[in-house]
């Protein structure tokens, strides 16, 4: 993908449609690629830098791995270890990292100070999960979206749950391949106006249809695929009963999952809370794809690796 070369990722914002379905292609011939044993070396002696100041299981892993496989390096970064969790600035920080590596993936809190470290650095910086966006996650999501149900134009996908970062790239996602898209937050949990004007032009361009329900009920109607996530994300620890009771009416359960098609595949990014917002009997069941969602974390992102640094 000639274009992406030397772009950041800090949303899914910053490509356009035609960008984010190369890109869902490219995951899809490296997949292939990588299940046949087709080894690609594409990334020797590019190294990742990457930083966290939340938990990860998949981004940590699926990056590192991505590198690994793609004959690359990665390093792992905690604020803690760093000076700039005691102080040195995010442009220092940004400007020493960019003369040791080729890119570097963040997960934080603020999505401006991704774009402050992205703004200072000079190699891309790739947005590993915000308080606003995780673009990783919806490309990964896009992908098994497609290898499930084919053309993404006709797909519809219901999103049921706290309108949250891992929402709001599914937005982006879905406005750029021209998907439908229902959600259902309940009142005070809907999803940021901000980027419903981010979406409102592309979505226009593709013909993609996001619409918005209070009733998860009326949101799942006919839906090819469910989709929730937690209801605390992390960083509002303190808010998980408040949020217990406010969602309570928002669990996928058999019930829910019966209002749509009955060929219907559940998703969720994880990591999940059975008995939460979602319960065992789905995530166990026979129309999860949760794990599948997990493993093309790696596909996705070695797709976007590759792009940006090849
Ligand atoms: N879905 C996701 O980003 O998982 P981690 O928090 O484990 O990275
Ligand atoms: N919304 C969740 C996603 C975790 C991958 C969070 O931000 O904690």
């Amino acid at each position: 993908l000639q274009g992406l070369k030397g772009k950041d990722c800090l949303t899914l914002t910053d490509y356009t449609p035609e960008e984010i379905q190369a890109l869902i292609k490219l995951a899809v011939k490296l997949k292939q690629e990588q299940k046949a044993g087709v080894k690609n070396t594409a990334l020797q002696g590019k190294v990742l830098a990457m930083m966290f100041d939340k938990p990860s299981t998949r981004t940590r892993v699926s990056f590192a791995v991505g590198m690994a496989q793609l004959g690359g390096q990665f390093l792992e970064l905690s604020s803690k270890e760093m000076q700039y969790g005691r102080g040195e600035s995010l442009e220092d920080t940004a400007r020493t990292l960019s003369g040791y590596v080729d890119a570097i993936m963040i997960r934080t809190f603020s999505q401006q100070m991704v774009e402050e470290l992205a703004k200072h650095a000079t190699v891309p910086v790739i947005n590993g999960l915000t308080d606003l966006y995780h673009p990783c996650q919806a490309l990964a999501d896009l992908l098994t979206l497609m290898e499930e149900k084919g053309d993404l134009s006709r797909v519809k996908l219901a999103y049921v749950g706290d309108g949250n970062n891992v929402l709001h790239s599914l937005m982006h996602g879905a406005a750029a391949v021209g998907m439908t898209l229902t959600i259902a937050t309940p009142k005070g949990y809907e999803p940021l106006p901000k980027v419903w004007d981010e979406i409102e032009k592309v979505a226009k361009q593709t013909g993609a249809q996001i619409q918005f329900y209070y009733d998860p009920m009326e949101a799942v109607k006919e839906a090819d695929a469910i989709y929730t996530d937690v209801w605390a994300s992390m960083g509002q620890e303190e808010e998980k009963e408040k949020r217990k009771k406010d969602f309570a009416e928002y669990q996928v359960n058999e019930t829910l999952m019966k209002q749509a098609k009955a060929d219907a595949i559940f998703m969720h990014c994880l990591p999940a809370y059975r008995g939460l917002e979602v319960t065992a009997e789905v995530i166990d069941g026979p129309q999860s794809v949760v794990f599948q969602q997990a493993e093309n974390r790696l596909h996705a992102q070695k797709a976007l690796l590759l792009s940006l640094l090849g």
